[in-house]
């Protein structure tokens, strides 16, 4: 199988464009890629998501339990149809956002949000990335470009992001393979050319690694 790639961070921190990015030059150096995301935009579950997200103006314990659920069941199809089929096509997967997106936004602490973490690592349904690229971009930089791209959806507030980007340090830092984690730290504001031929020669590496 070819290796699967999973990228995280808050909105507007780039992971699509760096996605895009790196995308073009693993295609450039003859490796087949396919970028996927979650929620997948095609399970009725991601459907009812996205309605959520656009209709709720508060996040509480009963709509966090519920998207729970939801995200689980199109992360499983996700899985099931696309992920693994792709992979053993051997296409390097590239997606955007994974259970750790679950984890940070679902979560209301820290304790929470690990504990989350631990339920889709003990499921032997959930694969896991070979590698894990973090995208940790400055809340203010990050709603500064979301907004004048889109309408903001529930999350995406100061306060809710700052919670967020602090679960997300969280769980990285106490992640068991944590060794997988790349973090690209956005504190100079933007990715440079240099930092995506960075990851898409690592991520090169790891093909050459998995056909051995
Ligand atoms: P996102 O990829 O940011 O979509 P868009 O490009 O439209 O902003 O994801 C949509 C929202 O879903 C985002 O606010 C984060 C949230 N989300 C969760 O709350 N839990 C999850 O498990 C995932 C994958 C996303």
């Amino acid at each position: 199988m070819a290796p699967f790639i999973v990228f995280e961070g808050i909105d507007g921190s780039g992971k699509s464009t760096t996605i895009h990015e790196i995308s073009q030059r693993l295609s450039a150096r003859g490796i087949a890629v396919e970028s996927l995301r979650e929620p997948t935009e095609k399970t009725d579950a991601s459907r009812e998501i996205r309605r959520i997200l656009r209709t709720v103006r508060e996040v509480t314990p009963q709509i966090s339990k519920e998207l729970l659920d939801l995200f689980f069941i199109d992360r499983l199809w996700d899985i099931n149809n696309q992920i693994i089929p792709s992979l053993r096509a051997g296409k390097v997967v590239l997606l955007d956002r994974y259970f750790f997106s679950t984890a940070a936004y679902q979560a209301d602490s820290d304790a929470r949000a690990h504990e989350i973490v631990a339920t889709y690592l003990a499921d032997d349904r959930i694969i896991l990335p070979e590698l894990i690229i973090f995208l940790n971009l400055p809340v203010d930089e990050a709603l500064r470009r979301v907004g004048t791209r889109r309408e903001l959806d529930v999350f995406e507030t100061e306060t809710r992001l700052n919670a967020i980007a602090a679960r997300y340090n969280s769980i990285f830092s106490a992640l068991p393979q944590h060794k997988k984690t790349v973090a690209v730290d956005e504190r100079r504001g933007v990715l440079t050319a240099q930092d995506f031929e960075e990851l898409s020669a690592r991520i090169a590496a790891l093909v050459v690694a998995q056909k051995k």
